[in-house]
This record gives structure tokens, C-alpha cells and sequence, in this order.
């Protein structure tokens, strides 16, 4: 297929490089950093005693060796579980028949903790190159703002809640939540913010954004299904940043829309196809 566009997109590591290592782990992290990765993508979450910890689901079922919701458990209580067992099994409870291209070390604790926002991002501080940060608030309605307030606090610590202008800025908030990005942007103007979308609404089809707003981050299958909103989104000034793009030929798609940033949990073979 030949590219419509001479566009570079951003490669953006989805929960890490997470097809290969367990996703929001320091592995994870660490390989998609190795792979080259422009920039790391994870959601956060609250604990009972006021952590962002790196943790997509509500509860912690899924992903570790212990159960319940990660807002009703404290950071001690995730710091003893392990979030790397689950990605050497496969659904049925065997060992997984696919070779990942990631060892599980248990003597590396660290490697598959819990991952507190605090840990990520001295990990991008400590790249060695320019690693940007996408990070995605989960349930911001339920915390009335704390989410938000917590993130810029820890932000602040690292010198990044207030860049110069957004062009500049080395971390982005995500949300589906149009209230959390606006409270985002009102206590940091600077902060560019991405509203993520999962469902053609009439706004998308009129390609606009809320108020502020700058950048879309629509589902592929939004893309797949009408790429004519994506282009008046472009039309529109505004960025686009797509996920969950795993597959060669939506990759492919993504370059022909000119899209920004393509968010994947195979960050080695997206840059592969893009040939970098
Ligand atoms: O990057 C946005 C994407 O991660 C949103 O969906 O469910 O993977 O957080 P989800
Ligand atoms: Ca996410």
C-alpha cells in the first residue's frame, strides 16, 4: 500500500509494551522504552489511601494474584501482590502457548508490582532520551476531583504540570470524561488534553472537540468505520491520536489519515511498519 501522506505519527506504547510484557508493570514499561517507544500510555487510579497507582481495570482480578477494587485497598496491599504471574498463563489456566518476548524473573520484585505514577515517572526521567507520557484517568467522576488534583501535585514534583506551551510539554492527560480534562485544564492551561471516544457522537461528526480540547482520541474502529470524521477532525486543526491500533493494516490506515499518534500495545512492530 502506498501512503497517501508524508507523516510521521507518534508510536505510543498502550499500557506499556503490553502484548509482550504484563501491561501498567515496570516490564512493560521498561521494554517498550527498549523498543523505542515515543511515549507510554497508562490509565490511573486512586487507592484507598490517596496513591495514583497504574491500573487499568476497576478491580484488581485480572491482573493480579489478589481480588478486589483498587479504590477500596491501600498501597500496601497492592504492594503484595504480584501483576506479572497472570501473562504466563493463557485463559484456560495452562501455560501459554505463544512464547512472549519477555521472561518473568521473580527475583526482579519490582518488575511486576504494582506501579505507582510516582515510579513511572522517575522512570521517564531516568530514559536517557525524550519519553513522553499519555495518562489516562479512570473513574474521575467517583473521586470528585481528587484524581486530577493528585496528578497535577505529583506533576508539579517532577517540574511537568506547567510547560510553556503544550507543543512543549512532555506529558498529556487523557480522558472519556469531558469533566475531568476540563478540570485538568483549569488548574494547568498548558497541559495539552485528549478526549477519548469510543462511540461516533454528533460532536465527533461535526468534528469538534470540548471546550479547550485539542486533540481526539478516537477507538480504531471509529477510524475504520468513518474515516471521513477523522479527516474533518484534521480539517478542524485538531490532533488525532488512535488506539488501540495492533494490526499491520490499520496502521497502514492510520498513515493515510494523517493521524498523530498511534497508541498500540506492539510498539516494536508499529515502528517496524512505519520503518523506524
Ligand atoms: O489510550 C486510550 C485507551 O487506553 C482507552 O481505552 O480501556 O484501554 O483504557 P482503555
Ligand atoms: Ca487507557
Amino acid at each position: 500500500m502506498t501512503h497517501a501522506r508524508q507523516h510521521t505519527p507518534q508510536v505510543v506504547a498502550h499500557r506499556g509494551a503490553s502484548e509482550d510484557a504484563p501491561e501498567h508493570t515496570l516490564a512493560a514499561y521498561r521494554k517498550a522504552i527498549e523498543d523505542g517507544a515515543d511515549a507510554l500510555e497508562c490509565d490511573v487510579r486512586l487507592t484507598a489511601d490517596g496513591h495514583l497507582v497504574c491500573v487499568h481495570d476497576r478491580r484488581v482480578n485480572r491482573t493480579s494474584n489478589g481480588r478486589g477494587a483498587v479504590s477500596a485497598l491501600e498501597l500496601s496491599d497492592l504492594a503484595a501482590l504480584d501483576f506479572g504471574s497472570w501473562k504466563s498463563r493463557d485463559s484456560s489456566g495452562g501455560p501459554r502457548l505463544e512464547e512472549p518476548d519477555w521472561e518473568h524473573r521473580p527475583e526482579d520484585r519490582e518488575a511486576t508490582s504494582v506501579l505507582t505514577l510516582e515510579r513511572l515517572l522517575e522512570l521517564v526521567s531516568d530514559a536517557g532520551r525524550r519519553v513522553e507520557l499519555a495518562i489516562e484517568t479512570k473513574h474521575p467522576t467517583r473521586w470528585a476531583g481528587q484524581v486530577e488534583e493528585r496528578l497535577l501535585l505529583l506533576l508539579k514534583r517532577f517540574g511537568l504540570d506547567a510547560p510553556a506551551s503544550a507543543e512543549e510539554s512532555q506529558v498529556r492527560v487523557m480522558s472519556f470524561s469531558a469533566r475531568s480534562l476540563h478540570r485538568v485544564r483549569a488548574a494547568s492551561p498548558t497541559l495539552p488534553t485528549v478526549y477519548l471516544t469510543q462511540f461516533v457522537t454528533p460532536r465527533l461528526r461535526d468534528g469538534r472537540l470540548p471546550a479547550g480540547v485539542r486533540i481526539a482520541g478516537p477507538s480504531i474502529r471509529i477510524v475504520r468505520g468513518h474515516p471521513a470524521h477523522i479527516e474533518r477532525l484534521k480539517q478542524s486543526g485538531h490532533q488525532v491520536h488512535v488506539w488501540t491500533v495492533n494490526e499491520p493494516e490499520d496502521v497502514d490506515l492510520c498513515l493515510e489519515l494523517g493521524v498523530d499518534a498511534i497508541i498500540t500495545n506492539r510498539p516494536r512492530a508499529v515502528l517496524d511498519r512505519l520503518g523506524r
